[in-house]
């Protein structure tokens, strides 16, 4: 695949490792900074990768900040992200199978970093399951657009 990486500074050290690891597994990474260890603002790194993954450059985005939580909420905010914090190797297959998320936030002070490469890996492999869930993730495309949600 095709990834965008991207952190602050707080995620610096954790985004360099994860690149790597992700170079060994054979996907193509487009670095999306921040790479220096000066305090910077994780909306600017979030934008950069979130617009990759939506015009189609990158198949996904992996971003990393103190806990995951500001990153996600800044992609998230990008029409067509679906970004999760994931904060273990569950929620990151269900991240996958339930809600086809196509970014990936992840702490670098709420985890060590056997647990970020697992719960990558994790959310790499696994596959959507559509069916039922796609209904809901249209839902998510109307509310983007400011359409309200109608119940079945
Ligand atoms: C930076 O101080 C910190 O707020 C950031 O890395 C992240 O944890 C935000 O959610």
């Amino acid at each position: 695949m095709n990834i965008a990486i991207a952190s602050d500074h707080m995620g610096l050290e954790l985004k360099n490792y994860l690149q790597d690891t992700l170079t060994q597994l054979g996907h193509s990474i487009v670095n999306c900074g921040t790479d220096s260890i000066d305090r910077c603002h994780y909306p600017v790194f979030a934008e950069r990768a979130a617009k990759l993954v939506t015009s189609g450059a990158c198949d996904r985005a992996v971003l990393i900040c103190g806990t995951g939580i500001g990153m996600s909420i800044a992609a998230a905010k990008v029409p067509g992200i679906r970004a999760v914090v994931g904060y273990d190797v569950y929620s990151a297959q269900m991240a996958r199978k339930h809600n086809d998320t196509n970014v990936l936030c992840l702490g670098a002070r709420t985890m060590g970093i056997d647990s970020a490469v697992a719960v990558l890996k994790t959310w790499l492999t696994t596959p959507y399951e559509g069916g039922r869930h796609d209904i809901r993730l249209r839902m998510i495309t109307d509310l983007e657009s400011g359409k309200s949600v109608q119940a079945d």
